[in-house]
């Protein structure tokens, strides 16, 4: 991160990431240590912008959402106030660091539909770990920023490093951080990410995984996801596009298996959900090297090589109830910019 601050304001931009091997279930709540090591990559079509400023003459903080960049003539619609909190939380997190009251004023920007299903917590909470700190002056090393972006949301940590990242659970605060396992550049992939329902999750991440251990699945697939994340690190290195698709599948069902067998359980696919997963095996079946993977929610991302982009995209537009799509290429992680959202 070049830029030094001496003006107490600045600019981040980070990415979503979509988890290849997914972060579910914590080991420690607040400091949010995950129960196991996880590997994404950094969605380019998912992209967070926030400014911040600190001010002595502040006597709140302020953060204001803008209307995103594909709905311009939307009104400015705000967090709510849980939202708020938690990023003023963060916000204070920095503050502390670097030993100052000051508010700060903060506006956020994404370049996706807030409501889409994209991980804007993990964008977001990113963004602003890199702008804040930056903004207050404290020289950070990237390990660092992790380590504090994931305090805000787990996930976030792994927006910070650049393309496919992995997210070592560690045993404590200090050594559970993420790094850059290959650059952005490194594998032209793609993740078509498949909206299939805009509204808001019904569970939030936070809240479902405190039931993670009611399930009866959570220690197999914690006994697996070490043998996953070497699988996965080896279908990276050879990009072997048959290893990564299995291991992508297997580890995502292994998850959902773990969230419908919770107490309650969480069931975050519908209908089509299921008949896109249903598609694509068929669609393999005809040779189309397409894989599905599925977050906490009904949404699907769709992966496969660069080459195989634009057949998939057309057997896409067959697909029933898809309300739109996010084509999304490995991205940097987070990073300072010189243009201020205010
Ligand atoms: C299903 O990072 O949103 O997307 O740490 O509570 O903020 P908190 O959770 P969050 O969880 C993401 C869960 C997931 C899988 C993943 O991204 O690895």
């Amino acid at each position: 991160m070049v830029f030094m601050n001496n003006n107490l304001k600045a600019t981040a931009v980070a990415p979503a990431n979509i988890a290849l091997i997914k972060y579910w279930g914590k080991a420690h709540e607040d400091l949010r240590i995950p129960l196991n090591s996880s590997i994404s990559m950094n969605m380019s079509g998912a992209i967070t912008t926030t400014t911040i400023e600190f001010s002595k003459h502040l006597t709140r903080d302020s953060v204001t959402l803008l209307p995103d960049k594909t709905n311009p003539s939307e009104e400015t619609k705000d967090f709510s106030d849980k939202e708020a909190d938690r990023i003023v939380r963060q916000i204070s997190r920095i503050r502390e660091r670097a030993k100052t009251s000051m508010f700060a004023r903060v506006v956020t920007q994404n370049s996706f539909p807030k409501s889409s299903g994209a991980a804007s917590s993990a964008s977001g909470f990113a963004a602003i770990t890199v702008a804040a700190s930056e903004a207050l002056g404290l020289r950070l090393s990237q390990k660092e920023l992790t380590i504090l972006a994931r305090l805000g949301s787990g996930s976030a940590c792994r927006s910070i490093p650049d393309g496919f990242v992995l997210w070592e659970k560690g045993n404590t605060s200090e050594d559970s951080y993420a790094y850059s396992l290959y650059p952005s550049a490194y594998w032209d992939l793609r993740d078509v990410f498949v909206i299939v329902d805009r509204s808001a999750k019904k569970i939030s991440t936070s809240d479902g995984m405190k039931n993670v251990t009611t399930s009866p699945f959570l220690r197999d697939r914690l006994e697996r996801v070490p043998e996953r994340i070497e699988l996965m690190k080896t279908a990276l290195q050879k990009k072997d596009i048959e290893l990564f698709g299995h291991v992508l599948e297997e580890d995502c069902l292994s998850m959902h298996l773990v969230m419908q067998t919770q107490v309650p359980p969480a069931f975050y696919w519908n209908a089509i959900t299921e008949s896109i997963m249903k598609s694509v095996a068929a669609w393999r079946a005809d040779g189309l090297k397409a894989y599905f993977t599925i977050d906490a929610g009904p949404n699907v991302h769709l992966m496969c090589e660069a080459k195989d982009e634009k057949e998939l995209s057309e057997n896409i537009q067959t697909l029933p109830g898809v309300q739109s799509v996010i084509i999304n290429k490995p991205a940097p992680g987070a990073h300072l910019v010189s243009d201020h959202l205010f």
